[in-house]
């Protein structure tokens, strides 16, 4: 049994007041002490990116981040993306464009691509590539994810 340490933390704009084992990884605590499981656990050691999230506007890899060195901070998840009911760009383009199969990865890719644009690393295809390869999806749909990133990077026309 491990103490437990307190954790203030802002997830989609709710402030949270926490009591967490400081074994507990951020993707734990938002899956399973908050609910929020539109953030994947796909290896759960930084290896494919289904657990991408935003911490203060940066991506990371929350089965990576422990749960309490997040005190203070901002997190975005999926869940946070939408305006009330309007989906955000790139969930439209990913949509548009048919960025998935089944699924598993989307959530993560979607944060990554978000954060992708805001970094200024979507200049070309080559560049989308390298700089996404942190989220990998097992169905194949990079050539379709792409095209939703470019679309968004390009204000919403088709590259
Ligand atoms: Fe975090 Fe795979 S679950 S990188
Ligand atoms: Fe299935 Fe990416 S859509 S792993």
């Amino acid at each position: 049994v491990f103490e437990k340490i307190s954790l203030h933390v802002d997830v989609n704009g709710v402030k949270h007041n926490l009591l967490v084992e400081p074994r507990v990884t951020l993707l734990d605590l938002l899956r399973e002490e908050l609910g929020l499981t539109g953030t994947k656990k796909g290896c759960d050691r930084g290896q494919c990116g289904a657990c991408t999230v935003h911490v203060n506007g940066v991506r990371v890899n929350s089965c990576l981040s422990l749960a309490v060195t997040n005190d203070g901070k901002k997190i975005t998840t999926i869940e946070g993306l939408a305006n009330g009911e309007d989906l955000h760009p790139m969930q439209e383009a990913f949509i548009k464009h048919d960025g998935f199969q089944c699924g598993y990865c989307t959530s993560g890719q979607i944060m990554s691509a978000v954060a992708l644009i805001k970094e200024g690393h979507a200049n070309s295809e080559l560049e989308i590539r390298e700089f996404m390869s942190g989220n990998i999806c097992r169905c194949g749909a990079y050539p379709n994810i792409v095209n939703a990133i470019q679309e968004v990077k390009n204000g919403g026309q088709p590259s």
